[in-house]
């Protein structure tokens, strides 16, 4: 059997991915980019000590005209959609690390190459793979807890201490120019593929500033995003991510069904990290289970990595499948649900910045709902939006002089190792 041909776009996060490929026993890691050198010595070495001899570019005009059939983005979060197409046009199969873009005229761009060109695009939102939503995501398949009447989920990952190694001091890193309902498909992910339904309609919150010297002192003022998602049957979810205060940060999910509830485990994971409740054929009178989920997905050849709790294996096994043709593949998370799940972010700040108004979320499945957004660079990015941008907060905006970054940049660079370990 041909193995899939893959390189890597981004080492930092995408040192992940390169881990999982060099491990997969279908895939053939043969190319990184990234345009920071000591990322691509540090994927290089990983290769050279697993015998893998792997073609290193700091340029994606170079490192996309290698031989191989499949690309894996971990380059910027608001980037994605950009390269996405590049790749797509290049003949190669994508999976995307979150998000799926930054606005709609990009998110409707990726969907029409994808059709064009018939290649596959695989969203990698990993908490839908986590072991309890993944579990979720299988029992709502067969339709154990009825028809969803409510949802929610959470993510909080304060990001403050690392702050320095992620941003690296840059003033226009995506990380510091990004509103608060942006990096939203970690939380609203699990609830679309669980569900299986689409959201048509979100209103969005932004909480208040945290301003805490400390925060100030990374030009990090806090914030984090809320978005209640009315879903195509009615049901109603909340959404809720970003770095508020918790340690370790984490995630949580509960769907509420017409014959029960399921739920994760919020303090105690590893124990019973799956819960679910279960109404009998009496009113008001049901059975509570509480489990370790068995993984029946790609067992014969996981690598029992924890990172993430696992979940980043799943994203890269199930594309690898997609690709040829098995069913694992159909657990992929497809350019609809993943523009579906990125625009639930993207309105929803339109909806802050509007008052708090709902806003429709277009089926970008029907072309002239397309036609709607096909234009719209509405975003934080000033390069991006040109005359659109908008604001990435709804208070008072707080500005930095640029000592305060370059003091940033100095802390990164005193780390002893400057590459991220977050992921
Ligand atoms: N799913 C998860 O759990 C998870 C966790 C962390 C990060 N991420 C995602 O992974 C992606 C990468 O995040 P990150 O933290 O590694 O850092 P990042 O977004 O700061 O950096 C991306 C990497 O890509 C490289 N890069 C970007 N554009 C490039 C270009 N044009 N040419 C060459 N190299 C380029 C950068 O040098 C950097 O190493 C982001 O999209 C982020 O949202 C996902």
């Amino acid at each position: 059997m041909k193995k899939v041909k893959i390189g890597v776009f981004g080492g930092g996060r995408g040192k992940v991915m390169v881990d999982q490929l060099l491990d997969h026993p279908d895939a053939e890691l043969v190319a990184v980019c990234d345009k920071y050198e000591p990322i691509l010595s540090n994927c290089k070495k990983t290769a050279d000590e697993k015998g893998v001899d792997l073609a290193v570019y700091s340029d994606f005009d170079d490192f996309i005209k290698h031989d191989m059939d499949a690309v894996v983005l971990a380059n910027y979060a608001t980037e994605h959609a950009t390269y996405g197409v590049k790749c797509l046009e290049a003949g190669k199969h994508i999976m995307s690390e979150v998000l799926p873009g930054e606005t709609p005229a990009q998110l409707v761009k990726l969907i029409e190459t994808v059709e064009r060109t018939g290649l596959v695009y695989s969203y990698a939102e990993n908490c839908c793979y986590m072991k309890a939503p993944f579990e979720m995501w299988k029992r709502a398949r067969k339709g154990e807890i009825g028809a969803i009447q409510y949802a929610e989920g959470e993510y909080m990952h304060d990001c403050s201490s690392i702050w320095p190694k992620i941003t690296y001091g840059e003033k226009d890193h995506w990380r510091n120019l990004m509103f608060p309902t942006f990096y939203c498909t970690h939380s609203c992910g699990p609830i679309l593929t669980v569900s299986g339904l689409r959201a048509v309609k979100v209103v969005g919150f932004e909480t208040n500033v945290n301003t805490e010297e400390k925060q100030m002192r990374i030009a990090h003022p806090e914030k984090a995003g809320i978005e209640m998602i009315t879903l195509e049957n009615g049901a109603i979810a909340k959404s809720i991510h970003g770095g508020l205060k918790v340690e370790p940060g984490g995630w949580h999910f509960q769907f509420y069904g017409t014959k029960g509830m399921m739920q994760t485990e919020r303090y105690d994971r590893d124990r019973t990290p799956f819960n679910m409740y279960l109404e009998s054929d009496k009113l008001c009178k049901g059975t509570w289970e509480h489990s370790v989920p068995e993984n029946d997905v790609g067992a014969e050849v996981e690598n029992k990595s924890t990172v993430h709790g696992g979940s980043d294996f799943y994203t890269v096994h199930c594309f690898i499948e997609k690709i040829l043709g098995r069913p694992d593949g159909d657990w992929c998370i497809d350019v609809y649900t993943a523009a579906n799940m990125g625009m639930i972010g993207i309105m929803a700040w339109r909806s802050v910045l509007a008052g708090n108004r709902p806003m429709d979320i277009p089926d970008f499945r029907i072309p002239a709902e397309r036609d709607k957004f096909r234009f719209d660079n509405a975003c934080c990015t000033p390069s991006v939006a040109g005359d659109k941008l908008l604001p990435n907060t709804s208070h008072e905006v707080c500005t930095f002089p640029d000592e305060v970054y370059e003091e940033v940049r100095k802390q990164w660079l005193k780390e002893e190792n400057p590459i991220s370990d977050l992921f």
